[in-house]
């Protein structure tokens, strides 16, 4: 096979065979195929995409080029929780300690944050000695005594997503929704869970700006899920506001816990109990909404979700003394208020712009070696809609200089307005349904 006859073919809009997708592949990862013929391979995949087939074919391709996780040895159905993204998001540390105090064994592999968006991992580690680099042995051990487990991925899960990720980096090649999907599923199905929840975002703070993107990607990645066996469940959430008040590492665990404690803003209990249900009745534990909702609300009320996340912080070598003391965690040294400048109605113009915030603070990363601060962020005290009167305090802004946080506040009042009519808002869950979007 010659690779160049593959580039031609995707060039010309015709379709690959699972051979010429498992030659691509195979001759990346060992280094026989340079970057610049894939280059013109993953242009020629952006322009002229790739049908449900070939972008299934890819995926797996890329999932069987490293290792998969072998959760067999775990009785029950192994779940796993995916979301692409956004500003605020902390359901995956709210809905795993639940889905697990339910009786679902999750297993979850979670990412670091890049450019807007916040990442599971950075947002645990500001708990103090709280590990995320488990070995797999540990990371199955875990799972199988305590079910519930979250770490970051092991270097040795699709490496071909690894490098073909980097390379879209820098070609131009990220926003393609074969490309994506196939990247995110690849490490999904690596990851060896029976079932996935997949939350696709939409809107100013996700990747995917308008709904019908979403409803796109959500279907090509369940397409490929089921394919492979997997039992899925997608959900479409709307991201043109932050999840909940906090943005931010630190401030983001706090949430999560005051939530697991019972306390949650309406957005992120009802992003919350649509997702932690979903996952009880994929995991065989409720066999309907109305019976996974009261498993939801009896685990929160019994503290029995909250004594979860605190046994999972403890075993993963971090101090559980978190839970009943918010001072534990790291404290940004400079707070300021930023208030309204006239009365009216708030809305948010830009999400990603509250999330940019976080990254002029030194709390989010350009690159993916960036070294960032747990500590800083916005605590923000309105919604969208919300009336606020001239002065009244719209965030507050937690910094490490009084320079970031001047700078914080100009990128925070460039991302919200304040007119005098309230705009109508979409639902927060615009689609659920437990096969196809
Ligand atoms: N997240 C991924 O893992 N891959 C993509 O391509 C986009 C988002």
């Amino acid at each position: 096979m010659n690779f160049i006859d593959i580039i031609e073919k995707k060039r010309d809009g015709l379709k690959l065979t699972r051979e010429e997708i498992r030659f691509f592949i195979d001759g990346y990862v060992s280094g026989n195929i340079p970057d610049y013929q894939v280059s013109a391979l993953l242009m020629a995949i952006y322009l002229k995409g790739c049908d449900n087939e070939e972008t299934y074919e890819l995926t797996m391709a890329m999932a069987e080029s490293g290792d998969r996780v072998d959760l067999s040895g775990i009785p029950g159905i192994k779940v796993d929780k995916h979301s692409t993204g956004g500003v605020g998001d902390k359901v995956s540390m709210i809905v795993g300690p639940i889905a697990a105090a339910g009786g679902v064994p999750v297993a979850k592999m979670s990412g670091r944050g890049l450019g807007f968006t916040g990442g599971t991992l950075d947002k645990l580690e500001s708990i103090s000695g709280f590990r995320v680099d488990l070995s797999e042995e540990e990371f199955v051990r875990q799972v199988q005594e305590m079910g519930y487990s979250l770490i970051g991925q092991s270097k040795e899960i699709a490496p071909a997503d690894k490098l073909l990720y980097a390379l879209r980096d820098v070609t131009g090649t990220v926003g393609c929704i074969p490309l994506i999907a196939s990247s995110i599923m690849s490490k999904k199905i690596a990851a060896g869970s029976d079932a996935i929840v997949l939350e696709v975002t939409h809107g100013t703070g996700a990747f995917m700006k308008t709904e019908e993107d979403a409803k796109k990607l959500a279907s090509i990645m369940m397409d490929i899920g089921e394919r492979a066996g997997l039992k899925m469940v997608g959900v479409l959430t709307d991201m043109n506001e932050p999840l909940g008040y906090a943005v931010g590492n630190s401030l983001e665990v706090i949430e999560a816990i005051e939530a697991l404690k019972g306390s949650m803003l309406p957005d992120v209990k009802k992003v919350a109990y649509e997702l932690a249900g979903d996952m009880l009745i994929a995991g065989g534990k409720a066999s309907d909404r109305e019976e996974a909702v009261s498993t939801v609300k009896r685990v929160i009320d019994s503290g029995e979700a909250l004594e979860k996340f605190r046994q999972m912080i403890a075993r993963q070598g971090g101090d559980p003394r978190v839970i009943d003391d918010q001072n534990l965690f790291p404290q940004a040294p400079v707070r300021i208020e930023v208030n309204a400048s006239r009365s009216g109605y708030l809305d948010v113009t830009s999400c990603a712009g509250i999330g940019e915030c976080v990254k002029i603070l030194g709390g989010g990363r350009m690159t993916k070696e960036q070294e960032i601060d747990l500590s800083v962020g916005l605590k923000l005290c309105r919604k969208r809609g919300d009336r606020v009167e001239e002065g009244d305090k719209l965030c507050e802004i937690h910094a490490l200089s009084e320079e970031d946080a001047a700078l914080a506040k100009d990128q925070y009042l460039a991302s919200v307005n304040i007119s005098d009519s309230r705009k109508e808002y979409g639902e927060l869950i615009y689609t659920i349904n437990g096969k196809s979007v």
